[in-house]
């Protein structure tokens, strides 16, 4: 079966053709040539954007020179209501601060340490399944939040702080359903983008809330009962260089992109896996096959080769963040052209990822390609769903324990067919969704396997 792609834009539109099917989608308002094109530059009364394709490009503002790539400005305006100083949206000696306290907490060592809670998040997902027809991305978005809330503070999802969280950033994406990729808008800087009605007060109550678990936290660790969790680690944990340690304010920050990023994400990747296992049964029963001896300790992990292919090959295919966004601060030239500071770079892991001069059957699901030596580099190059460099996304190791796992946990458990007529369309809204769901049959496993 066919790997779903957005259909793309013809050439050549209109500013304003392009501007109503931006916010429709960003993927869609692309054109086709950039699966083939190593950069393509976007100009606009205000500022030029550069889509990077080139893998020598993508190295240099992301691994080679990054601190003379700042996050952009235009995408910080649109996650400030909810993400305040988050490490997600700083630039400069705050980033590095914020990121000497947290990496720490999500090494390989300690990674470990929250297999448990990942492992019982996989087990409740599991007994919550419904069987039929089934939306799988609102049950995947349920079981993300429950991971993320057990390895961070120790409670799930049912508990009634947690439960309120993910109701409430519910809502928050229902005002905001387009990842504000401003940097593709040809507004200028000074214009307001304007928050949708509720995006402002839906941010407040999110973080209402998790000011509240987070206080309650900071007293449990001062009274020396507070559980030895993700957030434990984060907030007694003191910046090398300068002996700070995170207040509550700036913490409720970190806890709001763990979460909006930890989850959304998590969630996003999943569900097209587990489509892309019922388009493909074979690869299904050899998942299922391999979880089948599973057993509870972090080590079963890494056993889980081919579920892991899976997992890499989803991510591929729809990264769930499918275009990062930097600024240039001084002048660059670009494959010969030359870059004023102040444009926007756009790195797109949804276009390398299916780059046609980079991937072997660039639309083709192979979970199998993984084993083979050729992908090395073509994954290199062309593999960027957690970008990479100094800036990596902090919960890569976390997302890759926690996807390979689920994955495995609900095949073994379950198959998941496909529903005839009900082919899920990709589009980037916070992160890339199926347009209306993916929609699956969900059928109890006897003792097959
Ligand atoms: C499949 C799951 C995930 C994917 C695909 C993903 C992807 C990404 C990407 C692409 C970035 C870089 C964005 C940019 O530079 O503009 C990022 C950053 C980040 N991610 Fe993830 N992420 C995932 C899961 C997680 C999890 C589970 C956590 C934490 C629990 C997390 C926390 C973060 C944080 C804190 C940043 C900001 C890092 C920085 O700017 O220094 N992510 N993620």
């Amino acid at each position: 079966m066919k790997v779903p792609k957005p259909e793309p834009r013809p050439d050549r539109v209109s500013w304003w053709r392009y501007l109503r099917l931006f916010r429709q989608d960003i993927l869609s308002a692309q054109p086709a040539r950039l699966y083939r094109a190593w950069m393509a530059e976007f100009r606009t009364p205000f500022f030029r954007s550069y889509m990077c394709n080139d893998p020598a490009l993508v190295r240099r503002v992301l691994q080679e020179r990054p601190d003379d790539f700042p996050k952009s400005g235009r995408v910080r305006e649109g996650l400030e209501p909810l993400l305040g100083q988050s490490v997600f949206v700083t630039n400069g000696e705050q980033w590095k601060r914020q990121r000497r306290i947290i990496d720490p907490a999500f090494e390989g060592g300690r990674l470990r340490d929250t297999f448990p809670a990942m492992w019982a998040a996989g087990e409740a997902a599991v007994a919550r399944m419904p069987e039929g027809v089934v939306e799988v991305e609102e049950v995947c978005s349920h079981a993300a939040a429950d991971v993320i809330f057990r390895t961070l503070f120790s409670i799930p999802i049912e508990d009634r702080d947690a439960t309120a969280v993910f109701h409430a950033f519910r809502a928050y994406q229902r005002t905001q359903p387009i990842l504000n990729l401003a940097a593709f808008l040809p507004l200028p800087r000074w214009m307001p983008r304007g928050f949708r009605r509720g995006t402002r007060a839906a941010a407040a109550e999110i973080r209402r809330l998790i000011t509240a678990i987070t206080a309650r936290r900071a007293e449990e660790i001062a009274a020396g009962i507070a559980p030895d969790d993700l957030a434990t680690k984060i907030m007694v944990m003191a910046d090398p260089v300068t002996g700070a340690r995170f207040g509550t304010e700036e913490m409720v920050d970190q806890v709001a992109i763990f979460f909006l990023a930890g989850h959304e994400t998590s969630a996003s990747a999943l569900g097209w896996a587990l489509w892309l296992l019922a388009a493909h049964p074979d690869v299904q029963e050899r998942v299922a096959a391999e979880a089948a001896g599973m057993m509870a300790e972090f080590s079963a992990l890494s056993r889980l080769r081919l579920t892991r292919d899976v997992f890499r090959e989803a991510l591929r295919l729809f990264p769930p963040v499918p275009m990062m966004v930097r600024e240039t601060t001084c002048p660059e030239e670009f494959r010969g052209r030359q870059v004023a500071p102040g444009a926007q770079v756009v790195l797109s892991s949804w276009h390398l990822g299916r780059h046609e001069r980079i991937w072997s059957d660039p639309d083709g699901f192979d979970p199998d390609r993984w084993a083979r030596e050729e992908t090395k580099v073509q994954a290199r190059d062309g593999w960027l769903p957690f970008s990479a460099g100094p800036r990596v996304c902090t919960g890569a190791g976390f997302a890759m324990a926690e996807g390979v796992l689920l994955l495995a946990m609900l095949c073994r458990a379950f198959r998941f067919e496909v529903v005839e007529g009900r082919v899920p369309v990709p589009v980037a809204h916070l992160t890339v969704r199926a347009k209306d769901g993916v929609w699956l049959r969900v059928v109890r496993r006897g003792g097959e396997i």
